[in-house]
């Protein structure tokens, strides 16, 4: 059966990735990945999508298996690794499966496991999710996670200032919301409390970092306004980069990343 991006995966680099809005948003998220990639480390990418953050791991030494539900998607992405003399292992996989996901004889564990926008908004329930990667880590291992927030500053004031007040709180209806990717095509979106992933995590992980991405910079939506408007948002730019990790601005963006690390880790 058809993944849901996968007739959209041709699409993605130019609605997204490569457009103003999406640049800066993953230049956010870097400011906290860049710090924990070295050499030789193992990562574990979670619906990688077209393999921008696989490459741009991988340019940097690390060693990259990166998976996604959509073949779509992974073929976008091998053939952007392949254009770029990269080796990142490409694997299918659902997010739903990672519990029956086995580490090959002798893996000593990830180092990391990374899931960058959006794939575990695709999921109703998170419950499963903080053991199925523990048992994936070495110790010590650590997750960094990027999921959209039911709370999104620019969203509710951009919407509601234009008098748009149910598009305003739509994050916030119960069962989701089917949140439109182009081509007519849609996928369920469900909007996770941050208090709720860090107490999913908090049995197995301790937190290193919650921070805002998409704070100032407003959502995928609004793409349309931010690039109209790209110098009032980059006179932004400094103020978002000072409080997108600040409580209680780090609960406020458009997306949350939240990175920790495994609990029983000997170096304390
Ligand atoms: C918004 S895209 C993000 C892609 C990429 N991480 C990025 O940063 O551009 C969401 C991705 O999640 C994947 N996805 C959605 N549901 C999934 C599932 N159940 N299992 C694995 N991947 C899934 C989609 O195929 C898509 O590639």
């Amino acid at each position: 059966m058809p993944a849901p991006f996968d007739p959209v995966a041709y699409r993605y680099d130019a609605d997204f990735t490569d457009t103003p809005l999406g640049r800066r948003q993953r230049e956010l998220v870097y400011r906290y990945l860049e710090p924990l990639i070295r050499p030789g480390m193992r990562v574990l990418e979670l619906n990688c999508g077209t393999g921008e953050d696989a490459l741009w791991m991988a340019t940097r030494g690390a060693n990259v298996t990166a998976t996604d539900i959509s073949i779509g998607m992974l073929d976008v992405a091998s053939e952007k690794a392949h254009s770029a003399g990269a080796t990142i292992t490409f694997q299918q996989l659902r997010l739903q499966d990672l519990s029956s996901l086995e580490l090959p004889p002798g893996h000593p564990g990830f180092d990391l496991i990374f899931s960058n926008f959006d794939g575990l908004n695709c999921l109703p329930d998170l419950s499963f999710f903080p053991d199925a990667v523990a048992r994936l880590l070495r110790p010590g291992g650590g997750a960094m996670v990027v999921l959209m927030n039911p709370i999104c500053l620019m969203e509710l004031v951009g919407f509601a200032l234009r008098g748009r007040f149910k598009m305003a709180v739509q994050r916030l209806r119960r069962g989701g919301v089917a949140a439109h990717i182009g081509d007519g095509e849609a996928v369920r979106t469900w909007f996770h409390p941050v208090w709720k992933v860090k107490r999913a995590f908090g049995k197995r992980f301790r937190f290193r970092t919650i921070a805002a991405i998409g704070l100032t910079t407003p959502p995928t939506l609004m793409r349309n306004w931010y690039h109209r408007h790209q110098r009032l948002f980059r006179w932004l730019f400094p103020a978002e980069e000072r409080l997108m990790g600040v409580f209680p601005f780090n609960r406020l963006g458009d997306h949350t990343l939240l990175h920790c690390l495994l609990k029983d880790d000997p170096q304390g």
